[in-house]
């Protein structure tokens, strides 16, 4: 194709009818290529403000991001299509075959990820914590908090994570912990590091920790992120976009607390969880890590 700007690396050897055929055979591949390229973040920015304000201009806005949030391409082709299946007899007896686990599954050393093997893992180490609340404010004891996170260098233990970025036989990203009667929870890690992933060209992901409540019953789970403050990838990253209501996005970043850094040993950073209501932390629609 003639319209077709040439590679510059090739225009230096290309000369002659062979050299019009291979550069016919470069186009093409260019012209495959771009049929197949993931969108720019460009556009990606462009289709997140899009919908920001949409979202402003929407009367009934609700602070939850849709479930098919098209700059998160992978879940326009994921999220529930059809309402939840009723159970018509017994409700609870839905609990029934969901995970039970008791106060004594759960030990102090869960709630420190760096004490899980035989060495300290590399990395920036992090005191996380907060309080899990109802909608009143009320503290809400007993609940599984569960986290799962990649290193410092954002890569996680996991087979289906390969980018090139060093795992640390010292950190496997997992821990949980049981509030307290305060409803507080706290952890002891290390930051993770920001991770490339496939939605569009240059997409990174902002250093977040993934959390999970467990509730009492296995259809109470909430799953969310949260961040840490001042992140860069922040405007850029389209799954922290997809929640609309900036005060809703700004209420799943942590707060660096200087009173919770411990002298020679580690930063805090607090968060507290809102189950509920007009405050409540929203759900992450991120399923696939
Ligand atoms: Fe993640």
């Amino acid at each position: 194709m003639t319209t077709t700007a040439p590679d510059p690396a090739a225009s230096t050897t290309t000369h002659g009818p062979a050299a019009s055929t291979a550069t016919h055979e470069q186009a093409t591949a260019h012209e495959q290529a771009a049929a197949t390229a993931l969108p720019t973040q460009r556009r990606i920015s462009a289709e997140i403000a899009a919908a920001h304000e949409a979202a402003g201009r929407d009367p009934v806005r609700s602070p939850h991001p849709p479930r098919d949030f098209a700059p998160y391409r992978s879940s326009a082709l994921r999220h529930p299509r059809l309402p939840p299946v009723r159970v018509p007899a017994d409700p609870e007896a839905a609990e029934l075959y969901g995970p039970v686990f008791g106060r004594t599954d759960v030990t102090d050393l869960d709630a420190d990820l760096t004490r899980q093997h035989t060495g300290e893992p590399l990395g920036e180490r992090i005191t996380v914590a907060g309080r899990v609340l109802d909608r009143a404010g009320r503290p809400v004891a007993g609940q599984l908090v569960e986290i799962w996170q990649a290193n410092a260098s954002g890569r996680y233990a996991h087979q289906r994570d390969q980018h090139p970025a060093p795992l640390d036989p010292h950190f496997t990203g997992v821990g949980r912990c049981l509030t307290d009667r305060q409803g507080a929870y706290r952890f002891t890690t290390v930051k993770p590091g920001a991770y490339p992933w496939r939605n569009h060209e240059n997409a990174w992901r902002p250093a977040h920790i993934h959390f999970s409540l467990f509730g009492t019953a296995f259809t109470q789970r909430l799953v969310t992120q949260m961040y840490f403050p001042g992140d860069p990838l922040f405007p850029y990253d389209p799954i922290l976009q997809s929640v609309t209501d900036p005060a809703a996005r700004e209420r799943l970043v942590a707060t660096y607390d200087h009173g919770l850094s411990t002298p020679e040993w580690s930063l805090g950073y607090r968060w507290d969880i809102v189950l509920d209501g007009p405050a409540a932390t929203l759900p992450d629609p991120e399923e696939d890590r």
